[in-house]
């Protein structure tokens, strides 16, 4: 590839994708974790590249908002707007004028073509229909696919030496050509110095009265050059999705192939089919997933980290030796052999140092906890900052919020609370302090020392309500003698 001029990417996304039935552009629709556009730039990772042109039209401004959001690898894109949807030919030639490529007839360079909604495309894949273009000198190549059912698709017409001399789309085709198996998957490699004319020679003659891009084939066949078709490996590459089903059906093909990729690692999964691992996430060796287990945005995870049942980790920072089950995880950091779960909820801002744990129904927010220290159940610890070695205990709440602002909670090394205290931020506790059951605090607790708080008093005539009998006897003497059934 490294002797090869650099290439000019075309990606075609300016339709409407009125069969999603969505308020989303149908470009915008998320696989594995980022937009169905972002996986095709992805795919045009493998080519020397000089510049990747877009052409959007429905939702053009949301299309480059999301995209120049979300990019995180690859060429930088540029967009063109096709305000009037008059065919993928006329998508092709906005794209060419409107961005000025560096221009000159006598150099030869090339121009990709890819849909915008064929998100399952390899760079392997575009990298070989690229490589068979320059050692065949053509001057356009389609990417093929043979398949069982080419319904709505163009098809390809051979010559007889095997050079594509036309394609014609589902609709325009005889009977004859319908039966041909071989399909354009809308994906080309053109010389950008013959495309343009080419383009210009191209009429709306057609059922659908748009200008085809794949008519340029046959402008370019019938000027004497060459046009060859590479037949995809693997079909699947070729879907192109119009409808929430197709999407659903691409999504889970993206799964398998993160999933094959990280087994292939050192990944362990109980179940592949139930483990959802977005295309950004990184995983360290050993890790272990079990069902249920959702790593999402930008998360990496440590080595010999365990994760799940049912659990969704999103943009953290997971160290070595982690357990994390039936838990949710959002913008946190946990550092080596913390302990999260079995249902906590580790909220934005959540930064665990070494050892630390947070158990059942504890719910943590922006939260910084020290190293050892522990949250084991049914608590909330939202804008603090504990220290090491401290435990606080079941039903402790940082009361953060006073109903206009957030206040923020210290907590020291080796402080212990008591059973449902509330700390009333802005509040601290010194080292080492002990905050007794049912405590308020309100005031900052001075190192080593015991905040106590409303005590229960004591009522000694009491009587407790009986339950009333329906004989109207309350509290009928007992008898050891078991009562007879009739
Ligand atoms: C196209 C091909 C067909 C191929 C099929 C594969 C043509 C004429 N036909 O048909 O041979 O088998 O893809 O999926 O190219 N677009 C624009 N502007 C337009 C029209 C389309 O940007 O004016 C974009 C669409 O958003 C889409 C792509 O071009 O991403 C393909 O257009 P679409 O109308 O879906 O073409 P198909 O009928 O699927
Ligand atoms: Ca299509």
């Amino acid at each position: 590839m490294s002797t090869y001029r650099p290439i000019n990417a075309i990606v075609l996304a300016a339709g409407e994708g009125t069969r999603m039935r969505s308020s989303m552009p149908k470009v915008l629709h998320p696989l594995c974790g980022q937009p169905m556009l972002m996986h095709v730039i992805d795919s045009l990772a493998a080519l020397p590249l000089e510049r990747v042109v877009i052409v959007v039209g429905h939702g053009a401004h949301e299309v480059v908002e999301v995209m120049n959001s979300t990019q995180i690898t690859g060429k930088p894109c540029e967009f063109v707007e096709q305000a009037v949807r008059r065919g993928t030919g006329d998508a092709v030639s906005i794209a060419l004028t409107a961005a000025t490529f560096d221009d000159g007839d006598d150099v030869e360079d090339d121009v990709i073509v890819v849909a915008g909604d064929q998100p399952l495309l390899r760079p392997e894949t575009l990298a070989a229909l690229a490589t068979a273009h320059r050692e065949q000198g053509a001057a356009a190549s389609v990417l093929t696919a043979v398949l069982d059912n080419a319904d709505g698709l163009g098809r390809i017409i051979r010559d007889k030496d095997g050079f594509v001399s036309r394609i014609v789309e589902h609709r325009d085709a005889s009977g004859s050509e319908l039966a041909i198996q071989e399909i354009n998957t809308s994906i080309y490699c053109f010389r950008r110095n013959l495309l343009a004319p080419a383009l210009r020679r191209i009429t709306p003659t057609n059922s659908q009265g748009e200008f085809y891009l794949t008519d340029a084939v046959e402008v370019l066949r019938s000027a004497g050059h060459k046009v060859i078709a590479v037949v995809a490996d693997d079909a699947d590459e070729a879907l192109g999705i119009n409808d929430r089903s197709q999407l659903a059906q691409a999504d889970s093909v993206l799964r398998e192939r993160i999933n094959l990729k990280w087994m292939q690692a050192g990944v362990s999964m109980v179940d592949p089919s139930r483990t959802y691992i977005d295309v950004h996430v990184k995983l360290g060796t050993d890790v272990r997933l079990l069902p249920g287990t959702m790593l999402q945005g930008t998360t990496t995870i440590g080595n010999d980290t365990v994760i799940g049942p049912d659990s969704r980790i999103e943009n953290s920072v997971i160290g070595n030796q982690v357990t994390i089950a039936n838990s949710t995880v959002v913008d946190s950091v946990l550092a080596d052999t913390c302990k999260v779960g079995p249902y906590a909820h580790l909220r934005a801002g959540t930064d665990l140092a070494g050892g630390a744990q947070i158990g059942a129904f504890a719910e943590t927010k922006n939260a910084r906890i020290g190293k050892g220290s522990k949250v084991p159940h049914l608590a909330y610890v939202g804008d603090a900052v504990v220290g090491a070695r401290a435990n606080i205990a079941c039903g402790t709440i940082t009361a953060n919020y006073d109903g206009a602002n957030k206040h923020q909670t210290v907590i020291g090394d080796d402080v212990h609370t008591g059973s449902n205290s509330v700390l009333v931020a802005p509040v601290s506790i010194g080292d080492g302090a002990t905050v007794a059951s049912g405590a308020v605090v309100t005031r900052d607790v001075p190192a080593g020392a015991l905040a106590k708080g409303m005590p229960a008093r004591f009522q000694l005539d009491y009587e407790r309500p009986q339950k009333k009998r329906a004989s109207g006897v309350p509290n009928a003497p007992q008898s050891d003698l078991p009562e007879s059934d009739t």
